[in-house]
């Protein structure tokens, strides 16, 4: 029997059943000045929102493995100082890529939440290589 408690919706492995299903805002600023503005789920990454949207210069090709680096973006501030710290792959994959600056991340590993609406990511110039 459904109870008012029970049939709220929530996405698995969410604590909190209102703001489990928010849809933080993603901006993407691509070279040149264009810029478009998409929404993701709490959870999602920053990759899933730029692949859902066709965002142009994110491929995330290895799919949030960290295994690519076809996700590479930059985080201005003060997005970037509110970003957990980067892990050990993430820091190997962007020490290989030419393009890498002080705000690297891989969009992989960019998770979004309540606290990362409005978050405004810089696309690279240059997609990273892969075969
Ligand atoms: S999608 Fe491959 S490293 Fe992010």
């Amino acid at each position: 029997m459904l109870t008012a408690e029970s049939s709220l919706c929530t996405r698995p492995g969410a604590a909190d059943p209102v703001a489990s299903w928010t849809m933080p805002s993603v901006t993407f600023l691509h070279p040149g000045g264009r810029r478009e503005t998409h929404e993701a789920p709490v959870g999602d990454s920053v990759m899933d929102c730029a692949l859902d949207n066709h965002v142009e210069g994110i491929r995330g090709q290895c799919g949030g493995a960290c295994n690519c680096s076809t996700c590479h973006c930059y985080v201005a501030s003060p997005w970037f100082e509110q970003l957990p710290a980067r892990g050990e792959a993430e820091i190997e994959l962007l020490g290989y890529l030419e393009t890498r600056r002080d705000n690297s991340r891989l969009g992989c590993q960019i998770v979004l939440s309540d606290e990362l609406d409005g978050l405004i990511v810089e696309v690279p110039e240059k997609i990273p290589a892969r075969d």
